[in-house]
């Protein structure tokens, strides 16, 4: 017999889209995992800041790729994820601008990309997965039985980012948020290797001016059209 893969929604999309609220909702709705793919690209920076690998260390960020030794941990209630990097709880530290501009730059080496493949593919367990990335669609999970191609525009994308910083207590500069955006949308476009970009079978979902509800009721309305 020939055993089934469990199904995949995948969630692709730029910097600030909504992307990852949205697919954590619809993973804690279907009761399915969630990978957060942009948290290994993090993880790979942070560690290459921690062991002093240059980022243009091609070969030395791909071995440090390939040796992560990172934990995803479940809170008790479920509501949310612990990240842990060589035993240290790293959820916060790599949600640093920072940290998402080296992991935008870390994510260009083909090596790292290679490195992170089986890493990612291993989360597909039963019942299914919801994964959330630039490539989900188009690499990691080519089969992946609904996929969606979320966007926003630069200008609401900053928006958000900057009311969540402000939020959080962290002071942030509107302009230079948005120019960190531009760049960082036109590295993760025009890279070589997986770049940010629709698979030709994703459905576009916009979500500028449009609520978190709807954008997640949308998603779910389309997962029950592709059940059909
Ligand atoms: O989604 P995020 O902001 O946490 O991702 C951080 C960086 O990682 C992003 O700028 C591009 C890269 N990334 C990637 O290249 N491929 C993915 N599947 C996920 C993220």
């Amino acid at each position: 017999m020939v055993e089934q893969l469990a199904p995949i929604i995948a969630i692709d999309g730029p910097s600030g889209s909504g992307k990852g609220t949205i697919s954590r909702l619809v993973a804690n709705e279907l009761k399915w995992n969630f990978l957060d793919s942009g948290a290994l690209y993090r993880l790979v920076a942070l560690a290459a800041k921690w062991h002093s690998i240059p980022l243009d260390d091609e070969q030395g960020l791909g071995t440090l790729a390939g040796h992560l030794d990172v934990e995803f941990s479940s809170t008790d209630d479920g509501a949310s994820v612990k990240i842990f990097l060589e035993g240290e709880e790293v959820s916060d530290a790599i949600r640093r601008e920072e940290v998402g501009n080296n992991a935008s730059r870390v994510a260009t080496v083909p090596l790292v990309r290679d490195a992170l493949l089986a890493r990612q593919r291993a989360f597909r367990q039963a019942p299914g997965l919801v994964a959330d990335g630039r490539d989900m669609g188009t690499v990691v999970f080519p089969d992946a039985q609904l996929k969606i191609f979320l966007t926003a525009s630069v200008e609401e994308r900053a928006q958000r980012r900057y009311k969540q910083l402000n939020e959080k207590g962290v002071s942030a500069n509107l302009n230079a948020l948005f120019e960190e955006l531009e760049q960082r949308d036109k590295r993760d476009r025009e890279r070589a290797v997986a770049p940010l970009v629709a698979a030709p079978d994703a459905i576009v979902v916009d979500s500028s001016g449009v609520t978190i509800d709807e954008v997640m009721m949308r998603v779910m309305g389309l997962w029950r059209d592709a059940c059909r």
